[in-house]
């Protein structure tokens, strides 16, 4: 794991947008994996300025989202569709049809794995994804992968812990359907991507970076699976940082790879 800690959650915006542009500038057909959250708005923000001013296009670009809720239209005001619609789909030149979230919107449980098997298939005939973007749970999920997710599982519909219906009861208002079920890519899923950048910013999120990070690789956080990935990035702000216990190791080793780039570490 390749862990960078920056001063300010804008600071993690900025290097993430910078890993995205260097994917959708070097490769003929890039393959995005998206995240939903508050935590990855700030890199839809900063990827909508590069495209304004014309540092990069997204043309080419196929996306897949790891998740969306079960049960409500993809027009609702709280779909993961809606969500990457207006955050950032339709402010850059992606084309609309190459933008791909599990189709979800069904109740019917055939329907549903009919759905999330044929996502899989999307996925590989895209070519698989180039850089998965990553947000994390308090309680360590990634994607909708609660815990005792297996490492081993593929796109299928997942229940939701009751601290993650708790934690997302804000966008809803009191007495609209709030889904507690989800279609998610399964951490299998996500392993396979070539490269995966996991952003986490602020003091909420300082004991679930703690546990994937230092921890032991273990089903009860779901991003330790991230461990077993062979070009993870965690990057995070001061905050999301604050429980690491070989904190400064890892700045240092940034130092370290800094300086061998520039070819003045001895
Ligand atoms: C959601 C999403 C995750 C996201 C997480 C954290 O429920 N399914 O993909 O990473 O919760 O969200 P936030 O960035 O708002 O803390």
């Amino acid at each position: 794991m390749r862990i960078i800690i920056l001063p300010t959650a804008q600071h993690v915006a900025n290097y993430a947008a910078d890993r995205v542009v260097d994917i959708l500038n070097t490769r003929s057909n890039p393959v995005l994996g998206l995240a939903t959250g508050s935590t990855p708005i700030a890199l839809y923000q900063e990827l909508i300025a590069r495209y304004q001013s014309s540092q990069v296009s997204f043309q080419q670009s196929v996306t897949f989202n790891l998740d969306e809720y079960i049960g409500i239209p993809d027009t609702h005001a709280q779909s993961y569709r809606t969500f990457m619609n207006h955050h950032l789909f339709e402010q850059i030149d992606i084309e609309l049809a190459n933008t791909y979230v599990p189709l979800a919107e069904t109740t019917n449980v055939s329907e549903l794995q009919r759905n999330a098997q044929e996502y899989e298939v999307k996925i590989q005939n895209a070519g698989g994804i180039d850089l998965q973007i990553l947000g994390i749970g308090v309680n360590g999920h990634i994607g909708f992968n609660e815990p005792t997710s297996s490492f081993a599982s593929r796109t299928r519909i997942k229940t939701l812990a009751e601290s993650t219906v708790e934690a997302n009861k804000r966008f809803f208002s009191d007495d609209e359907f709030q889904p507690h079920l989800a279609l998610t890519m399964g951490i299998g899923t996500i392993l396979e991507s070539k490269a995966v950048l996991l952003m986490a910013t602020g003091q909420s999120k300082a004991n679930s970076v703690k546990a994937m990070i230092e921890g032991p690789l273990s089903a009860m956080c779901p991003a330790s699976a991230l461990q077993l990935h062979a070009a993870a990035t965690i990057v995070l702000d001061e905050e999301a940082a604050s429980e690491l216990t070989l904190k400064d190791y890892y700045q240092w080793c940034e130092q370290k790879r800094q300086q061998l780039h520039e070819g003045s570490w001895v």
